[in-house]
């Protein structure tokens, strides 16, 4: 089978732990996240063998700039050395890179870097990768909302015209499947602001490894663990014979 034609399967993880990790070990915040960059690679690798189509990494979100900005600096500064050093080997891998978040309020050197990779790896197809950066969901809703209603006011768009699919295409995620599997490390168990619209019917699990000592062998348990699971979506496993409402009649 061609990769093109297998069945998607959309993986988030948030990448938690970092600070904790570093913490734990002596060492600045800083260090957990340079620790916790140098992750990425071995998970992105990985993910095809799993067959995992579709990958997004939460890296920053909306609410991490209120850290101090050493951290943030740190963090910026990182999310260019990962786009410079990995753009060669993310195309050769046939990996296409998306980013999603506000972009805007970036430094101005890491958002040319991210359209950069957007378009150097545009025509790849093996993974797709999305970072969250400068990410949040009620953000990303709010904009959503905005365009949309821009788009109403100026008369382009009748309000009836807006469903849920129409809604979906004004997101950041436009292009990507929703998530079936949410993976959040270091055992914290909450969402923070990441994919609400689009995790309606995700998985989630959390891990206990903090993001630094995640590695390949422990995405491939938490996949077979995915793999065990029950996913109903609202409906009933076997519907109860007899008469069905609103089914075809005759
Ligand atoms: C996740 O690690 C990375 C970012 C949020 C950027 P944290 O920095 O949140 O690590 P903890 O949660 O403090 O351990
Ligand atoms: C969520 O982690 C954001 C990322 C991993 C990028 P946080 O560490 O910022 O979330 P809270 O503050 O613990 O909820
Ligand atoms: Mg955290």
């Amino acid at each position: 089978m061609h990769y093109t034609d297998r069945p998607a399967l959309h993986v988030g993880i948030i990448m938690d732990g970092n600070g904790r990790w570093a913490k734990s070990h002596g060492l600045a915040r800083v260090a957990g996240h340079a620790r916790g960059a140098r992750r990425v690679s071995e998970i992105v690798r990985v993910c095809p063998d799993l067959g995992i189509t579709h990958l997004t990494l939460y890296a920053f979100s909306t609410e991490n700039w209120q850290r101090p900005l050493t951290e943030i600096d740190g963090l910026m500064r990182l999310f260019e050395q990962y786009i410079c050093g990995k753009m060669a080997a993310l195309r050769s891998h046939d990996v296409r890179v998306r980013f999603v978040g506000m972009r805007h309020r970036v430094p101005e050197g890491l958002q040319k870097l991210m359209a950069r990779l957007e378009s150097h790896t545009s025509g790849c197809s093996r993974l797709n990768l999305t970072i969250a950066i400068d990410y949040g969901s009620r953000d990303e809703i709010t904009r959503a909302v905005r365009n949309l209603a821009g788009q109403a006011a100026g008369g382009g768009l009748r309000p009836e015209a807006i469903d849920e699919a129409r809604f979906g295409g004004a997101l950041d995620t436009a292009e990507l499947p929703d998530p079936d599997l949410i993976i959040r490390t270091s055992g914290e168990q909450r969402v923070s602001n990441f994919l609400l619209w689009q995790g309606i019917y995700a998985e989630y699990t959390f891990p206990p490894e903090p993001w630094p000592e995640f590695t390949a062998a422990h995405l491939r348990r938490e996949i077979e663990a995915f793999g065990h699971r029950h996913r109903r979506f609202g409906l009933v496993d076997e519907p109860e014979p007899g008469p069905q409402l609103g089914g075809a009649s005759g």
